[in-house]
């Protein structure tokens, strides 16, 4: 059966119809989900239930994976668990738990492992529970927030570096969340401003709340530019919202993108997202 494509918004995101990918999806077919991926940097397929196992397959063929650092729930796996649900009762973890708390950092623009030092290629993410309203993910397209921007700032981020760290993300949302071994665990790591496609050689901005700083800037006007250049990229006309169904999988470009969660009533409803990572092979810095 042959690959159906329909468009997800004018500027980037395509749904793939006609494929199964809850199986083995062989190499052809996987090139054309491959070079999908390259070009529209999100892709939706719909109606496939998936398990871990089946998961951890598809991801595979985008690359290794990530295995997940000890703030999250899936710690020493492949998996980050984005869930109101105790990974071990199922039960919902209450709304002042440490747990919640943390995973209030997702609703800030980011790009998933941008603080490491070589920073993820993508992330896939499958609705396993879903809320009946609510829990949508936002994505906006980096590629169009580096084309509105003037020339003179397009110059200006072309050389510059950013300090990315998880902990600048987190406190932002509740400083000294993260316990000192943590952010041992991941000191900060220099980034690009700037991410080119070593395919099709487009450019993305490469800013998200992982950025705290930019390296030879005070800590204020670093952090000016870094939450100016969000403000521009993420404007609503560059914006996905999906409204999740179970059985979804959506991968994103972690270069061209970057998203957030919104909230649904984690108290009246169950949510149960599973996202597998797949690593990068390339700094953010030239050579
Ligand atoms: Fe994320």
């Amino acid at each position: 059966m042959a690959l159906t494509f329909k468009k997800l918004h004018p500027l980037y995101g395509v749904e793939i119809g006609g494929v199964d990918v809850t199986r083995p999806v062989d190499a052809r077919t996987f090139g054309q989900i491959r070079a999908a991926f390259e070009e529209h940097s999100v892709v939706l397929f719909r109606d496939q239930p998936m398990d871990d196992t089946k998961q951890i397959a598809f991801s595979e063929l985008f690359g290794p994976l990530e295995i997940s650092g000890s703030a999250n729930p899936g710690v020493g796996t492949p998996f980050a668990r984005q869930s109101n649900l105790d990974i071990k009762s199922g039960e919902t973890i209450p709304v002042d738990d440490w747990r919640m708390i943390y995973q209030k950092a997702n609703y800030l623009w980011h790009s998933d492992s941008s603080f490491k030092r070589v920073p993820s290629l993508c992330s896939l993410l499958s609705g396993r529970i879903c809320p009946p309203s609510g829990g949508n993910t936002e994505l906006t397209c980096m590629r169009a927030g580096y084309r509105v921007l003037p020339d003179s700032l397009k110059n200006k981020i072309e050389t510059l570096v950013a300090e990315h760290a998880l902990s600048h993300s987190r406190d932002r949302v509740e400083p000294g969340i993260l316990s000192a071994a943590q952010k041992a665990e991941l000191p900060a790591v220099r980034q690009g401003m700037v991410r080119v496609n070593p395919i099709n050689f487009r450019k993305a901005l490469y800013v998200g709340a992982h950025a705290g700083a930019i390296e030879g800037w005070n800590q204020d006007d670093g952090r000016g530019l870094i939450d100016e250049l969000i403000e521009r990229a993420t404007i609503e006309d560059h914006r996905i919202s999906h409204a999740w169904r179970e059985g979804d999988i959506i991968v994103w470009d972690n270069r061209a993108v970057v998203h957030r969660a919104t909230a649904y009533d984690t108290v009246k409803h169950k949510r149960l997202m599973q996202r597998t990572t797949v690593g990068g092979n390339e700094s953010t810095l030239p050579r």
